[in-house]
């Protein structure tokens, strides 16, 4: 499993960057216009946090495939590193992902909903692709099924694309999507600390502590 965070909060990706396993970070158009700042300034502090070996996912913000071609070598050469541009599907995206394919920059192809459209994208040469999970699951939609569907097909076919899947609202969403053999989850800094969290573990925790403190008081083993 790939952990990525999906979120442009420079203080939440500093957080997850030292203490969790990260893979990188996502954005979104919705995700930048949130830190109402310069664009530039955020996504380059963004890579600066993470580093050049961590991945970078920056979406288009243009509609036609020879503007998505240009604004993503742009991005790649401003943001150099793992780079993957986000391109939402559609015959724009898809002409332009296969022209990304061939200059080696990489892609992830969003907005996914449906098998079809995922495999379409493998098939232009989208590095990763990215169904909507919780957004499936708002409209009855079913989204761990989603992704079942897509990572067996990729199987199938022998596709060299992995899917990234996004939109999480609870940890239950992220756990199902790791039972089906999702390659990549993209999370909120609040989920990442969901997946982690049990009141039974703070628990343990605090009577490993009393226990210890009841006999031996403050000091610890670098004290003996
Ligand atoms: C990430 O790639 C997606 O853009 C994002 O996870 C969508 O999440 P939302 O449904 O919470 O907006």
């Amino acid at each position: 499993m790939i952990y990525i965070l999906d979120t442009a909060d420079l203080a939440a990706i500093k957080h997850c960057n030292e203490f969790y396993p990260l893979a990188g970070v996502t954005t979104n158009p919705s995700i930048i216009a949130k830190a109402k700042t310069d664009f530039w300034k955020l996504v380059k502090d963004i890579r600066a946090i993470i580093g050049e070996d961590k991945m970078l996912h920056v979406q288009t913000t243009q509609t036609k495939a020879e503007k998505i071609v240009e604004e993503a070598k742009l991005l790649k050469k401003e943001l150099g590193g793992e780079f993957y541009v986000k391109i939402p599907i559609g015959e724009e995206g898809l002409k332009a992902t296969m022209e990304l394919h061939k200059l080696g920059i990489g892609v992830t192809m969003t907005a996914i909903f449906t098998p079809t459209q995922a495999l379409m994208a493998a098939k232009a040469g989208a590095d990763f692709v990215a169904p909507y999970v919780n957004r499936l699951d708002n409209i009855i939609g079913d989204g761990t099924e989603v992704v079942a569907e897509i990572v067996n097909q990729l199987e199938i076919y022998g596709m060299d694309c992995k899917v990234l899947a996004a939109s999480f609202k609870n940890a239950e969403q992220v756990h199902k999507c790791a039972s089906v053999g999702c390659h990549s989850v993209t999370v909120t800094d609040d989920i990442m600390k969901l997946l982690i969290s049990h009141p039974m573990t703070d628990a343990a925790i605090q009577g490993f502590d009393k226990d210890w403190q009841g006999v031996y008081g403050e000091k610890t083993i670098l004290d003996f």
